[in-house]
């Protein structure tokens, strides 16, 4: 996996957004895979920025988000809709029309799955999938224990998570313990994996990601499988890893082509 670490989650989240900027650039028909939660939030911003200026445009990006709650009217204000709609959606260039979420209301949950797979094989396949991580290890929301090769379905948060994610509601006993989210294997299939990790509470599971074992105790130990996965990491979320000097050496030692700091047209 390419490590890449940063002073802080500013700096991380503009890498992010410089990425997101090259795919959009690059492709006739750009498909990202994007996540919510708190730890996107920074870039999702950065992408408005661009897109506002001019810089970017989202006109012939078609998306697909990892999960939604499964129970929540899409205009639940903690619903994934909702947030994406919030965070992003609303303030971009993308027809309404391509963006993708799970629909955790549908009335066959198990053919609403099946559906989701099949859009995004249709598109071709997701071309940069952007990922946050759970404190337990979780990618989309693959529970530890859960198959490294599972597909898109319905699946039970952990008590863990409930408890992580009760920040965003009145309590615990608000958030729903179903969600519909892509599996491993779904998230494996894409061309580019990018999980974004800032902050102390993360490190644990940043570093059995990186440096421990592909084990289904660690759902996005996975990615250590994928053909092309990058974490980019602040320093509190690195601060566990072992081989750090190495990521360093790694980076410095990049190719142009291959770094992420060279100025380009993207960043201000
Ligand atoms: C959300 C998702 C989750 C989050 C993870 C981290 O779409 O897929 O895996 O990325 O729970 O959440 P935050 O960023 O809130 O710490």
């Amino acid at each position: 996996m390419e490590v890449i670490i940063r002073d802080n989650p500013e700096d991380c989240a503009q890498i992010v957004a410089n990425v997101v900027a090259r795919y959009l650039d690059n492709k006739d028909k750009p498909v990202l895979g994007l996540a919510t939660g708190s730890t996107p939030e920074r870039m999702y911003k950065k992408l408005i920025e661009l897109n506002r200026a001019g810089r970017i445009s989202f006109k012939k990006t078609t998306s697909f988000n990892l999960d939604e709650y499964v129970g929540l009217p899409p205009d639940h204000p903690q619903s994934y809709h909702a947030y994406m709609k919030e965070k992003l959606f609303d303030h971009i260039d993308i027809p309404f029309g391509n963006t993708n979420i799970p629909d955790g209301n549908a009335a066959d949950l198990r053919e609403e799955c099946l559906q989701y797979e099949k859009r995004i094989r249709e598109t071709g396949g997701i071309d940069l999938q952007v990922l946050g991580i759970g404190s337990n290890g979780h990618i989309g929301f693959n529970e530890p224990i859960g198959s490294l090769s599972s597909r898109t379905w319905i699946k039970i948060l952990t008590r863990n998570t409930l408890r992580d994610n009760a920040r965003f509601f009145e309590d615990e006993s608000q958030v729903p313990r179903h969600v519909i989210t892509m599996g491993i294997g779904t998230i494996l299939e894409a061309e580019h994996c990018l999980i974004l990790a800032c902050g102390h509470h993360k490190s644990e599971a940043v570093q059995a990601m990186i440096e421990g074992p592909i084990t289904s105790q660690c759902p996005a130990s996975a990615l250590q499988f994928h053909k092309r996965a990058t974490a980019v990491l602040d320093v509190d979320a690195a601060c566990l890893l072992r081989l750090k000097e190495h990521y360093r050496w790694v980076e410095e030692n990049h190719l142009d082509w291959q770094r992420y700091d060279l100025p380009n047209r993207f960043e201000k």
